[in-house]
C-alpha cells in the first residue's frame, strides 16, 4: 500500500466485526511505531493489548461516564465538533462507547514519564510538547493498522481514569497512559478519503493568514 493511501484513508473505525485481531496481525503496526521520532531518542512508549473480557467491560464502564457527559454537552452545542456531519460522528461514537467491551482488542499507549521531554511546561499554558514523544508513535501504529486492513479508533477519554486503569492493568508507577486504541476488522470497506479542511486554510507563508496553497 502506498503511504499516501494509508494516510488519506485511515478513518476512525467505530464499528467492528467479531473477527479476532491477533498479536501477529498487529506486529507490523507496533514495529512502525518503534520508528517514530521522540525527544532525545529516549523511546518512552510502551503498549498494552487488552483482550480479557472482564477488563474490557470495566474499561467500557469507565469510558461511558465521560462519553455520555460529552454526548449531552454536544447535544446542547457546548462542545464544538468539526466539519463532518455531527449526527453521524456522534452516533458512531456512541455505538463504540456502548460496545467497547466487544471490540476485539483495546491497545493502551503508555509512556515512561522520565522519557518525556516537555520544553513548554513553564509557559503558563497547557503543555503540547509533553505528548510529542508519544503521539507520533501512535500515528505510526494507526497507519500500520490501516496497511494491515485493520480498523482503529484513537480515544483519550479513558485517560481521565488513569489511576483506575493503571491499577486494573498493573501499569507501574512512572508510566502514564496517553491513548486507548480500539482495533478490529471493519464491516465496511475503508473510505476513499477523509473529511478534512483544505491546505488553503492551514498553510501560511511569512505571515499568518497568507495562504500558500490557495
Ligand atoms: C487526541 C485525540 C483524542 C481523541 N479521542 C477520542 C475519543 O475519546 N473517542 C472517540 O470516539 N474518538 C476520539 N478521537 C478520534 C477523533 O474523533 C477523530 O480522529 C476525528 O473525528 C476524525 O475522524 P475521522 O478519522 O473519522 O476522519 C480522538 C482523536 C484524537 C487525535
Amino acid at each position: 500500500m502506498e503511504l499516501s493511501e494509508a494516510i488519506t484513508t485511515a478513518v476512525t473505525t467505530r464499528y467492528f466485526t467479531d473477527e479476532p485481531v491477533t498479536d501477529a496481525d498487529l506486529q507490523a503496526a507496533f514495529d512502525y511505531a518503534r520508528f517514530a521520532p521522540q525527544g532525545g531518542n529516549r523511546q518512552p512508549v510502551r503498549w498494552l493489548i487488552v483482550r480479557d473480557g472482564d477488563k474490557k467491560r470495566q474499561l467500557r464502564d469507565w469510558y461511558l461516564q465521560p462519553w455520555k457527559a460529552y454526548l449531552a454537552a454536544a447535544g446542547t452545542g457546548d462542545v464544538a465538533i468539526g466539519s463532518e456531519s455531527l449526527d453521524r460522528v456522534l452516533r458512531n461514537a456512541d455505538h463504540m462507547a456502548e460496545h467497547l467491551d466487544e471490540v476485539p482488542a483495546i491497545v493502551v499507549a503508555c509512556a515512561e514519564l522520565d522519557g518525556l521531554h516537555p520544553t513548554d511546561h513553564e509557559l503558563g499554558r497547557l503543555s503540547i510538547v509533553g505528548g510529542g514523544s508519544v503521539y507520533p508513535a501512535v500515528q505510526n501504529f494507526l497507519l500500520g493498522c490501516r496497511e494491515a486492513g485493520i480498523g482503529a479508533a484513537l480515544t483519550t477519554l479513558l485517560c481521565m481514569f488513569e489511576p483506575q486503569v493503571k491499577e486494573l492493568l498493573a501499569i507501574p508507577d512512572g508510566v502514564v497512559t496517553a491513548a486507548h486504541i480500539a482495533v478490529g476488522r471493519r464491516p465496511k470497506p475503508f473510505p476513499m478519503k477523509l473529511d478534512r479542511i483544505p491546505l488553503a486554510d492551514t498553510v501560511f507563508g511569512d505571515e499568518w493568514g497568507t495562504s500558500v496553497y490557495a
